[in-house]
């Protein structure tokens, strides 16, 4: 028969009946007042109570007589069960709301004293130990068994399955699925039928089925595939350790070593260094499961539990560094496992000219008379340092262990950026292109690149930084390059098509674009409306003799031709946007005036000589303000920037009509986009080479030279001087510069023998 599943539930038997003549009211409230302040101790049993009764009892005893219509009555949790059948647990109670915890103690004073309702069983809790706190486990995980008479052969999910399926009567047609419910809002589905219940880390409440139905299939693992090739669960953010785990689980000599239980022998659980011996049991607990050959993934919760617990900085579920890891675990293992008992204090001797041989292998020894591990065996090696005055010449020979080598990455002389070219034809839409400028360059060397791609002249580009619609930065072509991050947006503008007037002078305006909102401030009394800013700003240079509002107008009515569908505005009537001179434009009445053109078209050409003014003032598609750079009226204090910034302001109505949002922010992508980002790859030696190449101590750090008996900044330079049996390289893949963590994303070719 296939096992059918069945729930069952350990209840202590209740003991009720045998209730004892209770003391005063005074004496019961002392009594249990006083068992409730008892601390929780591990391994302690409390139980729940149901709030309301024990709310009763409370004011009973507080107020009433024996005879008090506020007599409670018999124990009664009848609220605090899911059904009276099986005495399950409501889910989701709260301590205090719900109910409150009593200890053992108090609890049988109660019991004995007021009895219990109906045979129900009482609800004694365990308090547990858990790495943060001690709490009471309210919610024990339960276990569902399955019964099963045929244990002899291997009973297959398909089978199960079936008789799932049989059981709740799906069609043949029918698909069924399993899902496991992580927190209320994600699912995971259950797809490989083949794990166990610890593999897939089941608990009370995880299994859901998807509407069209069902199944939980719980029988032995059987898988048997090749030792060691296993996965680790993500637990959540916990890819960097599961990569340590991987890493390590690969090495064969530490893997015997727990394999083959030599730890047991070696294990320290007293070793103040050390970690109880936790770390080692913990770890080789994941390493037996994974090399059992019966899983096809572990789950290493108990081993992510104890790192946290002894490495705070691990604990949660966020993103942590993979190496930091590492290095915390072979510490963790190395003191756990660590052969030397008495740990003496050694006094370092100097080389003194001694041969290098007699004076590493004299490091060595001293080493293994403190650190002498499995760890050891497998990981450590010597270096060499070479220390050398630049004064005297004295040369400082020493030899120190290393547990791994944190290698840098050559950083390429080269940088990729993007950037969004911007035509003076109106016509031409914003182009994506990507560049190679030098890493250490400035402004004007990626002006110089732009050149190579459009042909325009480095010297008519303008180069900002854009955010939020208006200019963040607008740099100087002597600026470095390095100021620019990679996730900025940088847009270059072509300035002037080269033809200036005779006397050549131009201003280079920048241009914001502003929609007004409705909403009035007469407090502030500058500003009589409020405005946000939108799309994208512009930098245009304009012949000092056509600084004029009027000729403004026009330049950028023109300028916006494509953004905007009133091509027509611009023809016909020259005077179309002049506004009266002098007069700022927030005019009160503007607003007020509902009556609006049909069209610009229309109303050009509708216009009769004498209403001109009025009519003018209507066609007018935004008007312009001077603003500061960030596209507000309100000028700095001191602001001197010789750079004049132009909001264009835009009526709501008006920019709904005339200005085409989608075709404004539209951009294409030059082919230059398209030429997959070549990726460097350096080579391993390369970074080897690096780590051991002659550097000079920097002022921070400088070497006491006890020739010159002063502090020196030495040369410094590193060997590898003894391997060990297994080489970690850790490689440094991030780069602080002044402006960033920038993490090199360089590929790094290695051999493999
Ligand atoms: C309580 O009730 C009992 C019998 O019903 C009576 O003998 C006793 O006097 C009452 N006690 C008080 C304090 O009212
Ligand atoms: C399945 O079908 C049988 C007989 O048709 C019926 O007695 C039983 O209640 C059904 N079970 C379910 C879960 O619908
Ligand atoms: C489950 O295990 C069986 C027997 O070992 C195997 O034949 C089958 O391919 C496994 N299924 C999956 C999904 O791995
Ligand atoms: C554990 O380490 C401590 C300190 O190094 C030492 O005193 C003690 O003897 C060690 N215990 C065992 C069982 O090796
Ligand atoms: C060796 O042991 C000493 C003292 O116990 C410790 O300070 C040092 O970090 C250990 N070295 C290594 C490489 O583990
Ligand atoms: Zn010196």
């Amino acid at each position: 028969n296939i096992p059918v599943c069945l729930c069952v539930i350990m209840a202590a038997n209740s003991s009720t009946g045998s209730a004892t003549e209770p003391p005063g009211l005074e004496t019961q409230w002392r009594e249990i007042d006083n068992l409730n302040q008892q601390q929780l101790r591990a391994g302690d049993s409390w139980y729940l109570l149901d709030k309301r009764w024990y709310d009763q009892w409370k004011e009973y005893v507080h107020t009433g007589d024996q005879n008090s219509s506020s007599y409670p009555g018999k124990i009664d949790n009848t609220e605090l069960y899911e059904d009276l059948d099986s005495y399950h647990l409501k889910e989701r109670l709260t301590e205090n709301e719900d109910f409150v915890l009593v200890p053992a103690e108090a609890w049988h004073k109660l019991l004995s004293w007021y009895d219990m309702m109906d045979d129900q069983p009482p609800l004694e809790r365990k308090v547990v130990d858990l790495p943060s706190t001690v709490k009471v486990e309210v919610y024990p995980v339960e276990i569902y068994l399955c019964l099963s008479s045929n244990l002899e052969s291997t009973v297959s999910a398909h089978a199960i399955h079936q008789k799932i399926r049989q059981h709740f009567n799906v069609s043949e047609t029918a698909e069924s699925r399993l899902w496991m419910r992580n927190t209320d809002t994600s699912s995971e589905r259950l797809r490989n039928l083949n794990m166990t219940v610890l593999d897939t880390c089941l608990s009370s409440g995880m299994v859901k089925y998807t509407p069209t139905i069902y199944t939980l299939v719980i029988y032995s693992d059987s898988y048997q595939g090749p030792p060691g090739v296993c996965g680790l669960t993500n637990l959540g953010n916990t890819c960097f350790m599961n990569s340590a785990l991987q890493c390590l689980s690969n090495t064969p000599p530490l893997t015997e070593y727990f394999l083959k239980n030599s730890y047991l022998e070696e294990l320290n659980f007293t070793n103040p260094l050390g970690m109880k011996g936790e770390i080692a049991e913990a770890y080789a607990d994941v390493i037996k499961q994974m090399w059992s050959g019966r899983h096809y993934s572990v789950v290493p919760r108990v081993f992510k539990t104890k790192v946290g617990h002894f490495a705070s900085q691990f604990l949660g579920y966020q993103q942590h560094d993979s190496q930091e890891l590492l290095s915390f675990l072979l510490d963790g293992l190395h003191e756990d496992l660590n052969r030397v008992k008495k740990k003496e204090y050694i006094e370092l001797r100097d080389a003194d000219g001694r041969p290098d041989q007699e004076v590493a292998e004299e490091a060595w020894r001293n080493h293994l008379r403190r650190n002498d591990s499995v760890i050891v065996d497998t990981f450590h090696g010597l270096f060499k340092s070479t220390l050398v005055c630049p004064q005297c010449n004295k040369v400082s020979v020493t030899f120190d262990p290393f547990c791994y080598l944190s290698v840098p990455l050559p950083v390429s002389k080269e940088r990729v950026m993007e950037v969004f070219y911007v035509s003076l034809d109106p016509t031409a839409k914003p182009t994506q292109y990507r560049l190679i400028v030098p890493k250490a360059g400035r402004v004007i060397d990626l002006c110089t690149a732009l050149s190579q791609a459009t042909g325009i002249h480095p010297s008519q580009m303008a180069v900002a930084d854009v955010f939020n619609h208006h200019f963040y930065r607008i740099y100087q072509t002597d600026e470095f390059l390095s100021c620019i991050l990679d996730r900025d947006d940088i847009f270059v503008y072509q300035l002037s098509s080269g033809c200036v007037d005779q006397d050549g002078e131009e201003v280079v305006m920048a241009i914001y674009m502003r929609e007004r909102s409705h909403y009035r401030d007469y407090g502030s009394g500058g500003n009589s409306y409020g405005t946000s800013l939108f799309g994208h700003p512009l930098l245009i240079s304009v012949p000092r003799a056509q600084c004029t509002r009027e000729d403004l107008y026009q330049l950028l009515l023109k300028r916006l031709a494509t953004d905007t569908n009133s091509q027509d505005a611009t023809d016909g009537d020259q005077s179309a946007g002049a506004e009266p001179s002098g007069k700022e434009e927030e005019d009160e009445d503007e607003d007020e005036e509902e009556e609006e053109p049909a069209s610009c078209a229309q109303a050009n050409k509708r216009l009769p000589g004498r209403r001109r003014y009025t009519e003018r003032r209507k066609k007018a598609l935004f008007t312009m303000q001077a603003v500061n750079s960030n596209g507000t009226t309100e000028r700095g204090m001191g602001e001197t920037d010789a750079q004049p910034y132009i909001a264009i302001d835009w009526d709501p109505d008006m920019k709904k009509k005339y200005y085409i949002e989608n075709e404004a922010e539209k951009y294409i992508k030059d082919q230059s986009m398209d030429v997959p980002h070549q990726q460097t790859t350096v080579q391993l030696q390369e970074c080897l080479e690096l780590f051991t190449t002659v550097e000079t101590l920097e002022e921070e750090n400088p070497w006491y030279c006890p020739t010159c008996k002063k502090h020196q900044l030495a040369t410094k330079k590193l060997d590898l001087w003894s391997l060990p049996e297994v080489l970690i390289i850790h490689l440094k893949r991030f780069s602080y510069t002044k402006y960033s963590r920038e993490k090199l994303d360089t590929i790094v070719e290695f051999p493999l023998r």
